[in-house]
């Protein structure tokens, strides 16, 4: 088995090759099993330091990248852009560099431009994660959504998944496409034709606007949440009509010809893309899916940590 990553930073799945997935899904493994026992804490890095630089909002990545560095005893910094100096206009390289001459050796970095960790990997001394960036990539999320799938049906070969709702904005639909496709998986889009891009199939998916057809073909269903915050403009009359045509509820879950796998990567919006009682319900794995997202964020600090040099 190949025991270190292709790559020195993790900037988007598009750069990982499929032997890099499987290799952070074995060493997450390990780690899914070291967090569960009674002593949940190995020193792995030790004399480690790892700043977390959130410069959007974030609940899950960013405590879920925090427990998992303090699992693997790193020391932190953690960042947050609204109560720091870039409230006063300072720049993203001379945050970061201010930062890295703290002497630190990884970065995790939340940023709403598109290509900012790529921006800053090529202007720091640092391996970089990218915790989302804008609405291109979110690679920890993906890889978590796989390694979900993964322990549900063991092998994600010809498996069929659906990416339901706001796919233009998602920087978790693209990531997942890239990364579902290089395991194998049959990967289809669902939503008003307004919020999917029109390359969506130079990316080998099909596109798909009616939801119930879209159920009845998938084995999972990834449904995502209205990112009302970067529309500029009206993509759909209302909510409440996007969640009558586009919203898993209840009924509509139990009318399918089979039992199907039901995700979100949350934040969700109850009652807007998937209702209670199916965000709740023994067919929804939401939150083995967090679960699973601290063994993965060790398993890829882990593995980035290997190649400091
Ligand atoms: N799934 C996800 O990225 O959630 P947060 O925005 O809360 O980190």
């Amino acid at each position: 088995m190949m025991n270190k990553l292709s790559v020195n930073h993790l900037l988007g799945i598009k750069y990982l090759t499929k032997a890099d997935i499987n290799l952070i899904f074995e060493t997450a493994d390990h780690f899914k099993e070291v967090i569960n026992r009674p002593i949940k804490k190995v020193p792995s890095l030790r004399d480690i330091t790892i700043a977390n630089l959130f410069f959007e909002n974030s609940t899950r990545t960013k405590l879920s990248f925090e427990i998992a560095e303090k699992r693997l005893s790193a020391d932190i910094l953690n960042f947050s852009s609204s109560s720091s100096s870039v409230t006063k206009g300072e720049t993203l390289i001379d945050t970061v560099n201010n930062i890295l001459s703290m002497k630190v050796d990884m970065v995790v970095m939340r940023h709403p431009n598109p290509g900012a960790a790529d921006f800053l990997s090529k202007h720091v001394d640092a391996k970089i994660i990218n915790a989302g960036d804008g609405a291109h990539e979110h690679p920890t999320q993906a890889l978590l959504d796989s390694f979900s799938i993964r322990e549900k049906y063991d092998d994600l070969k010809g498996k069929n998944v659906v990416i339901v709702g706001d796919i233009i904005h998602s920087r978790v639909a693209l990531s997942n496409i890239f990364c579902l496709k290089k395991l194998g998986a049959n990967v289809r889009v669902c939503g008003p034709l307004t919020l999917i891009p029109k390359h969506i199939a130079s990316l080998g998916v099909e596109v798909m606007t009616n939801l119930k057809d879209a159920l009845n073909w998938c084995d999972v269903a990834m449904m995502l949440r209205i990112q009302l915050e970067r529309q500029n403009m009206k993509f759909f009359p209302s909510l409440r009509e996007y969640s009558m045509q586009y919203g898993l509820d209840k009924q509509l879950l139990d009318s399918l010809d089979k039992e199907i796998t039901v995700m979100h990567p949350g934040p969700i919006n109850r009652g807007v893309e998937i209702t209670s009682d199916v965000a709740d319900s023994k067919q929804s794995i939401i939150l083995e899916q967090v679960q699973n997202g601290v063994a993965i964020r060790m398993a890829v600090l882990y593995l980035l940590a290997g190649k400091i040099e």
